[in-house]
């Protein structure tokens, strides 16, 4: 996902504006660029690939300028070439853009058959054109993003500086989320209070539809008709943004470390220790009142829903309607007023996601979001919210967040059953003292990381590669197969092992390594009986299970990793550490970029 900063400065900003778009790397980017005023006259540098490239060319050719704009670039309209990166100019402004100008073709062709000649494929451009044109028929600045900014369809975050005017910037917001910083004497604009860390904790979201004029010393704030309104100033923790990566290779690696401690952070917002009981914050509902529950989210995300539902429909007898938000939000689902939808999401940022909780609550559903972002849009457009406490998460693989939510969505669906008279006291004992008992073993199954890594090697020499699971653990052999695809790009797929022979089964040979996620549980047998019609074809079985299955598998796989004993209800958050290893070994083994693997982004705000 793409990236903006905008700086009003005392001093030259070119080197302030890199250094913030450097905290807005792990979103995900293919090239880069700053803007500046030099003397009142747009200059700009810009760079395709990482921000070494642009800090190279900004050390050849520096930047003078107290105001500037600066954009890391996810291409999604041209190629991601210097030609393509942001700003984009004209003669009269420069502008960073995040998000897609749906309707940009046909703005395009409009300023084409005036004679506008394009120097790029992107939709960014047409915005330049557009306000230039307002610039040329003599409307100010502010004129002239007002009245493009209605003409515009679609998501956008925009920032602009103009020729010659050296004590304003303007911003607007219609989807992908763009915070207004305040300084001493200066004024900040940027994608996520991240970015503005290094100048502020003080930021201002947008809402959509907003746009802002900053001066030096101020922000007003307008709605799209142009009525000035209020936005709440707020302090951000700075703490939550010391992201860097201490003493590990890299994020992802430091985030699977971190599990143990922000999930026992995650689990003692929802349970009481002391009591051993559940006790999440209020709700503005009661779980009792509900005839059924959606879960919808994108990616690792949804997964995490996905293993949810097991939870929920079991502990609590609440039925699940689970799906991924890019189809929840055409799909037009049946929604009956008053049930509740929950959406789960890291960055509480991601379009589809938000979309899909704009539809249910249009729907006059009861929206709950499990967010790792309090100040996201998702979370400001809840009903209620239940934070997981994950922290930042930098690495563009989510690890961290995944298991916090899969803890959070386990208390609420403990919580659920107790309310709903589906679970005795006894029973939510023993479901709380199995929750809070991971973080202990999260740590212990960190110490088969050696193990993993040699395992990894192995996989590394892949073309394709199956994962299997039952119960909570097929949405973990998803997830274990997404984490693979998408950091060593080798093709993986997860499936339900009762699946397998109906039909991957063909695709199995000596050349196939199979993944099988089989804690001993009520279904291991017949898991065992999968792996067995797998080693009877010659495929290779990598065995992730405990002790008990280890020993009742009793077949030669290419390698059996040991998982501690847990409670099943858990096994899918235990167990999720080890799928990230192997993943992340594998990657690392391979030579990927671990943290920025190609063609992701972190949070995705486009469609
Ligand atoms: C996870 O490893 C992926 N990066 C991706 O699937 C991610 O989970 C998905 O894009 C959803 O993001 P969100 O949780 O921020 O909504």
């Amino acid at each position: 996902m793409c990236g903006i900063v905008g700086i009003l400065g005392k001093k030259p900003v070119a080197l302030q504006v890199l250094d913030a778009l450097k905290r807005l790397e792990y979103r995900g980017y293919d090239s880069a660029g700053v803007a500046t005023l030099e003397d009142g006259h747009l200059a700009r540098r810009r760079a395709e690939g990482k921000l070494g490239n642009l800090e190279l060319k900004l050390s050849e050719a520096p930047l003078s300028g107290a105001i500037g704009i600066g954009h890391t670039r996810w291409a999604t309209h041209g190629r991601p070439n210097e030609t393509n990166a942001h700003p984009h100019a004209t003669d009269k402004l420069a502008v960073v853009h995040n998000g897609i100008i749906e309707n940009f073709a046909e703005l395009k062709a409009e300023l084409q058959a005036e004679g506008i000649v394009f120097e790029t494929q992107t939709d960014t451009e047409v915005v330049a054109q557009l306000v230039t044109a307002k610039l040329r028929d003599g409307k100010s600045p502010m004129e002239a993003v007002a009245t493009t900014l209605p003409r515009l369809r679609g998501a956008f975050a925009l920032a602009f500086l103009f020729e010659g005017v050296s004590d304003m910037l303007i911003g607007a917001r219609h989807g992908p989320p763009l915070a207004v910083g305040w300084g001493d004497g200066e004024m900040y604009l940027g994608s996520d209070a991240l970015a503005l860390a290094p100048f502020t904790d003080e930021v201002t979201y947008l809402e959509d539809g907003d746009w802002v004029v900053l001066t030096r010393t101020d922000a007003v704030i307008r709605d799209m008709d142009g009525h000035p309104v209020d936005r709440v100033r707020q302090r951000v923790p700075t703490n939550s943004f010391l992201a860097s990566k201490g003493n590990h290779r890299h994020f992802m690696v430091k985030e699977i470390y971190e599990q143990p401690e922000v999930v026992a952070r995650t689990i003692a917002h929802y349970v009481d220790f002391a009591a051993g009981l559940a006790c999440p914050p209020p709700l503005p509902f009661a779980w009792k009142d509900l005839r059924r529950v959606s879960i919808t989210a994108c990616g690792t995300a949804s997964l995490a829903g996905h293993v949810a539902r097991y939870w929920f429909e079991r502990l609590a007898r609440l039925p699940v309607e689970l799906d991924v938000a890019s189809e929840f939000r055409y799909r037009e689902a049946p929604l009956d007023p008053g049930e509740l939808a929950m959406f789960i999401s890291q960055s509480g940022e991601t379009a589809d996601t938000l979309a899909s909780l704009r539809y249910a609550k249009s729907q006059g559903q009861r929206i709950l979001s499990v967010v790792n972002v309090p100040t996201s849009t998702m979370a400001r457009e809840s009903e209620a919210v239940a934070p997981t406490l994950a922290g930042v998460e930098v690495g563009v693989a989510s690890t961290k967040a995944f298991t916090c939510q899969l803890a959070t969505l386990l208390s609420l669906a403990i919580a659920a059953g107790r309310e709903r008279g589906t679970l005795s006291e006894a029973e939510e004992r023993r479901l709380v003292a199995a929750l809070n008992g991971i973080p202990e073993l999260m740590t212990e199954a960190l110490h088969l990381e050696g193990e993993i890594e040699l395992l990894a090697r192995d996989l590394a020499r892949a073309r394709d590669v199956l994962y299997l699971g039952r119960g909570t653990a097929y949405p973990i052999a998803l997830e274990g197969a997404l984490k693979l695809k998408e950091l060593s790009y080798i093709h993986a797929e997860g499936y339900a092992a009762g699946e397998l022979k109906h039909g991957p089964i063909a695709l199995i040979d000596e050349t196939m390594p199979v993944i099988v996620i089989a804690p001993y549980d009520s279904v291991f047998e017949k898991t065992v009986s999968n792996m067995q019609e797998v080693a009877a074809r010659g495929g290779r079985i990598l065995l992730v299970t405990d002790a008990r299955g280890a020993r009742e598998a009793a077949m030669d796989t290419m390698g059996t990793i040991v998982m501690p004993d847990c409670d099943p209800v858990v096994a899918p958050i235990l167990y999720a550490v080890a799928i990230q290893l192997i993943a992340y070994h594998t990657a690392v083994f391979m030579g990927k970029d671990v943290d920025q693997p190609r063609n992701l982004a972190k949070s995705v705000t486009v469609e």
